[in-house]
């Protein structure tokens, strides 16, 4: 197991979620929860929060893949990088930036265009008809929004709007 201290990762204040500038800290998780490389899920309301400890650092977003929300918490993290488990899109959770189209297609965060794709050695699926394949093109990758994080003691704390 990797062995560095943990700290909690800034990130741009454009990418911050709603609300969370003048938001309150609340504990979410003990330290020994969330050792280097794991993530976890919180539920706060109706909000499901994924903690993950990346290499860049402790961060919070929330536990929907930008794409069609699935579950980010129950993918694989490597380094900063999450897999999302549905359409196998990566996002890098240190930058919010897409490292890897799902494989469905649609618009980035920026409204352009990507094609479908299959994953290399499986193969290729064929265009749903007519409106889920629409649907797939229209669904656009958002931008990942983020809740800032800060340590207390062994403590993760996370700013969250009411
Ligand atoms: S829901 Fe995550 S890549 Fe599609």
């Amino acid at each position: 197991m990797e062995n560095r201290p943990a700290t909690a990762r800034r990130v741009a204040p454009r990418l911050q979620a709603p609300g969370t500038g003048t938001a309150s800290f609340r504990p979410l998780a003990e330290l020994g929860q969330l050792p280097p490389g794991a993530m976890l899920r919180v539920t706060v309301g109706d909000l499901d929060i994924l903690l993950a400890n990346t290499t860049g650092g402790i961060v919070a977003t929330d536990d929907r893949c930008p794409h069609m929300s699935a579950p980010l918490s129950i993918g694989q993290l490597d380094g900063c990088v999450v897999a999302c488990p549905l359409h196998n899109g990566r996002f890098d959770l240190c930058t919010g930036d897409t490292v890897q189209f799902p494989t469905t297609g649609g618009l980035d965060a920026e409204g352009v265009y990507h094609p479908s794709w299959s994953v290399p050695g499986s193969p290729a699926k064929p265009e749903p008809p007519g409106l889920k394949a629409q649907a797939r093109a229209l669904t656009r990758v958002r931008r990942m929004r983020y809740y800032p994080v800060r340590l207390v003691g062994d403590s993760i704390e996370v700013a969250l709007p009411r």
